[in-house]
């Protein structure tokens, strides 16, 4: 297919040179009907050149296999497409503290910062963690498949920490367990003082077919445009849980790591996490590693605010674990803690992978915040010692897709594997591979950081898809062999895909996928 595509591709370029220099007896105007006005006048100057002037045939032979050679040339070095869209230059501020998005609710000591994930392995608990600032209050959540009667309740406990002159709130966290799958809860915080009710809805039980709809954000932040692809996500009605690739709340990006910050971004994403579980990964954000204030800590902000349930799948650190969640396997890998031979986090993965049950959940999902394959000029190659090491496994295990973030831009790439190298043999250049996951990296929430514009030229082979601008994205499972995958730019309608792919699954339906339309 890729060959066709390519030899289609020349066999186009060749149309369109011939028709450029007037030797084509037939215009192209089906498609390029937009064009036709300025090829009907550069026709006609064309046929009045040809009347004064005499026929140059060699002339235009020459003309037709220079651009023809250059044409070629350009088209030879890179196998994707680096998007024309130009996003409006503006700057990427933070939303001041007293936006409206960070407003804290009503009433003494209301709990704020709602936010859910999943709370067990297979998706029948769920972590409900929340603040409050006046006193401790309750750690107890009641909840009930009736908004009325909320007839369960499990207590909880909470956390406190100081991070340099800030102290936190009382943080909860309360796990809600053996919940029936695929059913909608009812859920209240706040017992004893202002009481809030939110809801939410489990999934269905692992199993092969069972069509389930995640939402992918990265590197959100807290800026003007954080909020515009947190409302632009949520437009979507279909989405039911968020893979979130790292990178929370910037608040280290403030003096003195100023975690009001991490508070405020607590209360903005509220309105979406309150209701769905974000199933979080740590980046190098959440590290709040500050020695020169005596912070020597590192993920202390993080650890106490974003509990995930790591135990249930024999993980000793909440940085990496897995889940299941209808039809998908999930496991997230950390970027900042140990992953060479030996250590912890490589062992876990080494004995983790084999675990993994295709006929139950066919989709292979991994989660890490510094991709593998990156072709924009920021955070080049940051990924690459992780690659070196898990990247045969991932071929040998046939892993579905990796999402990653740390790069505020967007890319998709092609199924493509770089594991033959062995340091003498000079193998060294990614090939296709349709055991290979195809690696998305979507960093592009809208922090205050900016955009990363700057590619690297020309565009990899491996790479199929790049653009610089803000989004998020959407996999849709349909069933073991199917997902439909899109991904939706800030400025653009609800319902615009600026990218998308039908993925076909590696473990039962194994097509090469990354090369069709
Ligand atoms: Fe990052």
């Amino acid at each position: 297919m890729r060959y066709l595509r390519t030899f289609l591709g020349y066999s186009s370029t060749f149309h369109i040179l011939i028709y450029a220099i007037g030797r084509s007896p037939e215009p192209l105007a089906p498609s390029f009907g937009i064009l036709s006005t300025a090829e009907a006048a550069e026709q006609r100057k064309q046929r009045m050149g040809r009347s004064r002037a005499p026929k140059l045939p060699c002339l235009r032979l020459g003309l037709f296999f220079f651009f023809f050679f250059v044409v070629f040339a350009l088209r030879c070095d890179g196998g994707g497409v680096t998007s024309r869209y130009v996003r409006k230059l503006a700057a990427t501020v933070d939303m001041p503290l007293d936006s409206d998005v960070f407003r804290v609710p009503p009433g003494y000591n209301a709990p704020q910062q709602v936010h859910i994930t999943q709370g067990d392995h297979d998706g029948s608990a769920v972590i409900v963690s929340w603040v409050t600032t006046s006193e401790r209050g309750s750690s107890i959540v009641l909840f009930g498949t009736s908004k009325d009667k909320l007839e369960y309740s499990a207590k909880g406990s909470y956390t406190r920490y100081k991070f340099y002159n800030y102290t936190s709130g009382f943080i909860h966290h309360c796990t809600l367990e053996d919940l029936k799958f695929d059913t909608k809860y009812y859920y209240a915080v706040g017992i004893g003082y202002t009481v809030r009710q939110f809801w939410f809805k489990t999934p269905p039980q692992p199993g092969p077919d069972v069509p389930y709809t995640f939402g992918l954000i990265g590197d959100l932040g807290q800026s003007y445009d954080s909020n515009s692809t947190l409302s632009h996500y949520q437009s979507n009605p279909n989405a039911e849980a968020v893979l979130f690739v790292g990178d929370l709340s910037y608040a280290d990006n403030y003096p003195n790591h100023d975690n009001v910050r991490w508070d405020t971004w607590g209360r903005f994403v509220e309105r979406s996490v309150a209701y769905q579980p974000w199933i979080w990964t740590a980046g190098n954000h959440e590290i709040d590693f500050a020695p020169e204030i005596g912070e020597t800590k590192p993920f202390k902000p993080y650890r106490h605010r974003y509990h995930v349930p790591y135990k249930a799948s024999g993980s000793t650190s909440p940085f990496w674990y897995s889940i299941k969640r209808a039809s998908a396997y999930i496991i997230v890998l950390a970027s900042y803690s140990a992953y060479g031979k030996y250590t912890p986090q490589y062992k876990w993965l080494e004995a983790e992978l084999p675990k993994v049950n295709r006929s139950e959940t066919p989709w292979l999902i991994v989660l890490m915040h510094a991709p593998w394959y990156n072709s924009y000029n920021y955070h080049y190659m940051e990924g690459e010692t992780m690659r070196v090491m898990y990247e045969p496994w991932f071929v040998q295990y046939k892993v579905d897709v990796v999402f990653a973030g740390h790069v505020h831009a967007y890319e998709r790439s092609h199924r493509i594997s770089n594991i033959a190298y062995n340091i003498v043999n000079g193998k060294c250049t990614p090939v296709p591979d349709l055991s290979a996951p195809v690696y998305v990296t979507i960093g592009d929430g809208g922090n205050l950081e900016g955009l990363a514009t700057n590619m690297t030229e020309p565009q990899p082979s491996y790479s199929a898809f790049r653009e610089a601008s803000f989004g998020h994205a959407i996999f849709e499972i349909k069933n073991k062999t199917h997902a439909y995958y899109t991904w939706h730019r800030n400025h653009d309608g609800n319902a615009v895909a600026a990218d998308s792919m039908w993925f076909t699954n590696r473990y039962w339906h194994t097509t090469d996928d990354t090369y069709v339309a």
